[in-house]
This record gives C-alpha cells, structure tokens and sequence, in this order.
C-alpha cells in the first residue's frame, strides 16, 4: 500500500448531493490525524462545502481543496498521485468514472465509487483491472447502498450455514426512501444504454478466471409469494448479484456450490404491477430522443431528499439462506438507503482502506473480498443492523 502520499483519503465529487453528504459525515466521524482532502473541478463550490464542514468541525477550516476535473486526466493523476484512497461519487459513471480509475490503476492508488452501473463495472474490468494488479492498487465499486449492504448482508449470512456445502441464499429488499438527480440519471443512462451493457458484461465473461473447483451463480427467480417473509417476491436485476457473486467466487467460504437471487419484497401485488408498468414506461420513453431529453431535464444535478424526508426513509433487506441441513432468515436494515446511509457506508469504506489491517488485494475487488468484516463490523459499530431473525430451521 502507497504510504508516502500527502492524503490519507481524497473524495472526489464533495460539491455534490452524495458527495457533500459523504464530506459531512467524513467531518464528523474521521479519527483525529486523517489526513483528508475533497476535491472537485469548481473552486468557489469546494470553498462553500468547506465552509459546511466547518460549521460542524472547527478544525476542518484548513482542509485541503483540490481541483480537478474529468475531461483533464492530468489532473485526475495529480489527485490519484497525492492519495492512499480515492474515493468518488462523480457520476454517471459510465459517462464521468473511467478517467480517475485509470489514474488510479496507474498510481496505485485505492479507489473507492457509488457505481450502481454494471456496465461501467464490467468495462473497468476490462481495461483496468490488469493494471491495477500490477500496481496493488484495490478499485472498489459499489461502495454504497448498490451494494454494500446485499453484499455484506449475504457474507453475514453465510457464517450462519455450515461450511462445505451446497449453499442458496435469496435476498428480498423493501425500502421507503426518493432519489437525487445524481441517482435519477444513472438509471435513465442505465437504461438507455442496455445493448452496450449487454455486450460489455459478454466480453468480461469470456476471459474472467472462474473458480476451477467451485460452482457460483446467480439465479433469476419468479414472480412468486414468499411463504417465508409473507411478501409478493420480484426478481431485480440490480448490478446486486453481481456483486455478491463475484464475492463468492473469490472466496472459499461461500462453499462448493452457491446459488444468490435478488429480489424486490412487495406487501401488495397492486404494487408490483403498478411498479411494472412504471419502470417498462420509463423504458419505453428513455429509447426515443426527444422523451429521453424531456427526462434527463427533470432534474438538475446537486438535487436531492431534503434531511426531513431522508429522516423518514428506510431499507431493509432480508436473506433467506439454505445450507446442509440449516435454514436461516436474516436482515440488514438502517435509514435513508440511497444517502444518508450511502455516504456513511462510502464514508465507512474510505476509513477502512485507508486505515485497517486487511486481507492483501488488489485488482477489482468487490467490498466483501476487499474488506470483509472489517468493513461489517465498522457498519455495525456505526449503526446499521446486521442480525439473524429466525435459525436453525431445517429447509423448507
Ligand atoms: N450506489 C448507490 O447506492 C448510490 C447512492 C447515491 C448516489 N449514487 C451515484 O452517485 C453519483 C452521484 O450522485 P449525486 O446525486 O450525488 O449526483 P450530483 O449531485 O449530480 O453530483 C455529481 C458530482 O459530479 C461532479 N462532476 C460532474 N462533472 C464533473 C467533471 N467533469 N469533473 C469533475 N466533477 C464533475 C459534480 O460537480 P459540480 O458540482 O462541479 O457540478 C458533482 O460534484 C451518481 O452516479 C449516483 O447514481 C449511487
């Protein structure tokens, strides 16, 4: 791990909506000595976010600004160069995220994002990866409610199953919580680019190394009513279970043979349908040119859920996991999924690669193969609920 470098963690991205929560909560949770810095491609922003940080942590009135932008990949270098970790929540990624995790991989520099986009994911991948093996450097996606809490939820899961078996596990989210314009435009991009995502997520399967003596994969499910958790189950094709299989192909743990499928968990069917016919609109309008500009307007990037709505936001999420002769149900549960708790597991995450002893990595790497229970035992320690509701049972 790079140690001569002037910052411990540098977040890239601080003058935005997640970015400038992830700031707050770096300002109030950093131990003393974190050597920290934010940094943005605007100046006079970067002050006011200062000014913020100040308000709540007097000492911060020094914190370091950095600028950088995008589109000038000497910049990102510099920032990659100055820090241990680099932490980023600068997206769309897809279309903002390759220039600084390049420069990382280059720098050998932990790398740290929010992306919820799995072709972006898979096409660093692709161009990156390699690179960063060779340096040491850790580039770690996903670092917030896409998909911290499902991929710790399930490695939490699976230490309540025997080892060395066959092991399933099904994941049902439920949450009450709105969206950013940040969030807003990543999913329209998302869904506006499915072929590129398609062929991007093709080329990564024809030369990523599979366990050669390990059976993992992610299983797509139905439409059906769960008998356990007395909710209707839809399948949701989240960049979740790519995440968490990719953990499970990494590590032994999750034992010869896994199966993980994601699901939505919904009281009423009404819902569900309601919900469909939503999301296969937005589809619909997001393919045409002029109803795809008409969206992406509608929103204005640093847009976000006021503190009072968040306040009153809510996730969980529950596991039902089958191994061997053991059935058990578990749940990860906290408050505003998509940003007070993103920028504390993104705050969380940052501290932990920077500051805690870890299992040596380095190339893409999902947060459970990166920091494992490191990383749970922060989040615990900090608020959110890791806990198993019902063990022991036999499979039904
Ligand atoms: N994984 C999750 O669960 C999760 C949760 C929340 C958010 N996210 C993702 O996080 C990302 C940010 O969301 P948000 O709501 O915070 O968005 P936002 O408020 O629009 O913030 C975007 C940030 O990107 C910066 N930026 C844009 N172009 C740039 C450039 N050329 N150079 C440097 N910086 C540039 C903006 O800087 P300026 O202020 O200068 O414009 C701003 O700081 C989105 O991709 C979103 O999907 C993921």
């Amino acid at each position: 791990m790079a140690t001569d470098r002037a910052y411990d963690i540098v977040l890239f991205g601080a003058t935005g909506f997640t970015g400038g929560l992830t700031a707050e909560y770096l300002a109030r949770h950093a131990p003393p000595g974190l050597r920290w810095a934010i940094a943005g491609r605007n100046p006079d922003k970067l002050a006011r976010v200062r000014e913020r940080l100040v308000a709540i942590e007097p000492a911060l009135v020094g914190l370091p600004l950095l600028t950088a932008d995008v589109t000038d990949p000497a910049s990102l270098r510099a920032v990659a160069d100055e820090a241990r970790v680099v932490a980023s929540t600068v997206g769309p990624y897809v279309h903002h995220g390759e220039p600084l995790v390049a420069a990382c991989a280059a720098a050998g520099t932990d790398y740290l994002d929010l992306a919820g986009e799995p072709e972006f994911v898979d096409l660093m991948y692709l161009r990156h990866h390699a690179e960063a093996v060779r340096t040491g450097a850790r580039l770690v996606h996903s670092c917030g409610f896409d998909s911290a809490p499902h991929d710790l939820g399930v490695w939490f899961t699976i230490k309540q199953l025997p080892a060395d078996v066959p092991i399933t596990v099904d994941g049902y989210v439920q949450a009450g919580a709105r969206f950013s314009a940040g969030t807003y435009h990543s999913v329209l991009t998302a869904f506006s680019r499915t072929r590129q995502a398609s062929r991007a997520a093709r080329e990564r399967r024809a030369v990523e190394p599979r366990p050669a003596d390990r059976r993992v994969r992610a299983g797509s499910g139905r439409l059906a009513r769960s008998r356990d958790l007395s909710v209707w189950s839809v399948p949701l094709p989240t960049i979740d279970p790519q995440v968490v299989t990719r953990s499970a192909a990494a590590r032994p743990e999750y034992g010869p043979d896994f199966r993980y499928r994601n699901f939505a968990g919904m009281k009423r069917l009404s819902t569900v349908l309601a919900a469909g016919a939503g999301l296969g609109a937005l589809v619909g309008l997001v393919a045409l040119p002029p109803t795809r500009r008409w969206l992406f307007g509608r929103l204005a990037s640093g847009q976000g859920p006021s503190a009072e709505r968040r306040a009153r936001s809510w996730f969980r999420i529950r596991f039902v996991g089958t191994g061997g002769d053991r059935r058990v149900i578990t749940e990860v549960a906290g408050g505003d999924p998509g940003y007070d708790e993103t920028a504390r597991i993104l705050g969380e995450s940052a501290l932990c690669l920077a500051l805690d002893d870890l299992p040596p990595t380095s190339g893409q790497v999902t947060p459970v193969t990166a920091m494992g229970d490191a990383l749970l035992h922060r989040l615990t320690s900090v608020g959110l609920t890791f806990r198993v509701l019902d063990e022991g049972g036999a499979p039904s």
